[in-house]
């Protein structure tokens, strides 16, 4: 064991091999890894979420850069738009509570109906504050509000589930999405899906169930679905600006947030709490936040880098945070074309969050969140621009979810994500050991597994120190 975060948070137990022996979906006691088996071969009965053939999902899909699903429609059976479709949410937190806002708000014939949090009382919060704003389609029992970490698993099994949101710290989520996945229910999936190699093997594991059985999972990289992104992405995919030489994407901003240890909390219960500082569970900033950009660029250049060269350092974080303060990161994809990646979190630096893609012809130059996205000819001249509009994105990403489903062309496109997901883990593993690392190394052989054995809400959890390039090993 070496000092650095992720040789020591690893897990090298032959994960892929557990995941592909089959079980059932079930209920995972506490003091049980958080983890499911995906392959069962025996289907669940997915009639009420049955399919018309329709091609206006299909469509949504590929021009979002994501190949329409390959979940065949089925003749005869329908989730109509009459139907009513329930959902569930697992994790009530910030984004939690705003995802579950979005669908109820674009979607009609949408009920919320069970919900699941490390602690129950975030749940009463949140379905408090959303039957406030939308009445009747919050119909969630007392009992159907579940605390702890078995919460999850009572969601996904309960029958009057349709769909379930998967909104919580990043690390759970591809175990989340392995078993909801197995469990039949369509999935909204927040962004990062993984935050190492193990996850995302089990992420492609779930992307392939969904497609088999016919379920949605639509992901929470909602670029892919906000208009001034598409329409930039058609264009430079139209060779408006040439061919792509080479991009620069930056997402640098302030601090971000640090939740103290509360007396009485154990060691688990901390980190679940403060999450964004245990690589775990986070991913550090290029995976949690910064993978919005990096998937932008996997769309741009149709698919992940050969591979990743960098560094980066601490300066800022609190003591015992494994998070780095910076990483910069130079990609390679294929035909020789380099992306040049580099996030930030640090009090009073200037943030700059966004993309310039530079082509044989012109250079486009895509800003974050509202701001516009322009094209521009070899002489600076502007030849293109449309203004961004985030929150019609966020809904939007549930709108072609729940649509899918009805028209019986469902959306999965967790593989893209899981891409994505993994390309910010290999800047990670590159910059945290000092290596130059391989997509055919990260997405096959490596073995960096960084969830826990036997987590439990009480339990011991170690506390690693950061990581150190030329200590922290490649694995
Ligand atoms: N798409 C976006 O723009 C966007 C924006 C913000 C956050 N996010 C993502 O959403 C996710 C959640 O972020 P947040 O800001 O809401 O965090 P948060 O801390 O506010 O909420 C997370 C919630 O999940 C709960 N939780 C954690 N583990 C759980 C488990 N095993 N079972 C049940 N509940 C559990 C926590 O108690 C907490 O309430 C992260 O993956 C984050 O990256 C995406």
């Amino acid at each position: 064991m070496g000092v650095g975060g992720e040789p020591l948070f690893s897990q090298m137990e032959a994960t892929a091999a557990r995941l592909l022996s089959s079980v059932e979906p079930r209920e995972i006691p506490m003091g049980e890894s958080h983890r499911t088996d995906v392959s069962n071969t025996e289907q669940p009965d997915i009639s009420r979420r049955g399919f018309i053939r329709a091609g206006s999902a299909v469509s949504v899909a590929v021009a979002a850069g994501i190949p329409a699903t390959a979940a065949s429609a089925k003749d005869g059976e329908t989730t109509s738009a009459h139907d009513t479709i329930n959902i569930g949410i697992i994790g009530t937190g910030g984004r939690g509570a705003g995802a579950a806002n979005d669908t109820l708000t674009i979607n009609s014939n949408i009920r919320l109906v069970a919900m699941a949090d490390l602690y129950a009382e975030k749940c009463e919060r949140v379905r408090k504050s959303l039957s406030r704003r939308h009445g009747e389609k919050v119909a969630v029992p007392d009992a159907k509000m579940y605390g702890g970490l078995e919460g999850a698993s009572k969601v996904i099994e309960d029958s009057d589930v349709d769909l379930v949101l998967l909104t919580t710290s990043p690390g759970f989520r591809p175990y989340h999405i392995a078993e909801a996945a197995a469990a039949g229910k369509h999935i909204f999936a927040e962004k990062p899906t993984c935050v190492d190699p193990a996850g995302y093997r089990v992420c492609l594991e779930a992307d392939r169930t969904a497609r088999k059985q016919g379920t949605a999972i639509v992901t929470g990289t909602q670029y892919r679905r906000q208009k001034n992104y598409m329409e930039a992405m058609r264009r430079i995919h139209a060779g408006q600006i040439g061919d792509v030489v080479s991009a620069t994407t930056r997402y640098c901003t302030s601090g971000i947030w640090n939740r103290p240890r509360k007396p009485g909390m154990s060691d688990a219960e901390y980190q679940l709490y403060n999450w964004m500082h245990f690589i775990w569970l986070s991913g550090d900033q290029i995976v949690e936040q910064a993978v919005h950009n990096i998937d932008v660029m996997n769309w741009l250049m149709e698919g992940p880098p050969i591979s990743a060269y960098g560094s980066g350092g601490r300066f800022t974080r609190p003591t015992g945070s494994q998070m780095w303060d910076n990483v910069s990161i130079d990609y390679e994809y294929p035909g020789d074309r380099i992306m040049s990646f580099q996030c930030r979190q640090i009090p009073h630096t200037k943030g700059e969050n966004g993309s310039v893609i530079y082509g044989t012809k012109g250079t486009a130059r895509i800003g974050a969140a509202n701001k516009a996205a322009s094209l521009y000819d070899q002489e600076g001249g502007e030849t293109w621009t449309m203004k961004g509009d985030i929150g019609a994105a966020y809904q939007q990403e549930h709108k072609d979810l729940v649509d899918s489903i009805r028209a019986g062309a469902p959306i999965v496109e967790l593989k893209e994500t899981a891409e994505s997901s993994l390309t910010a883990a290999m800047g990670r593993m590159a910059a945290y050991t000092g290596q130059k690392v391989d997509w055919e190394f990260v997405s096959e052989k490596s073995q960096l597994d960084l969830f826990p054995k036997n987590l439990s809400m009480d339990g011991p959890l170690e506390m690693s120190p950061y990581a150190v390039p030329g200590v922290t090993k490649l694995i």
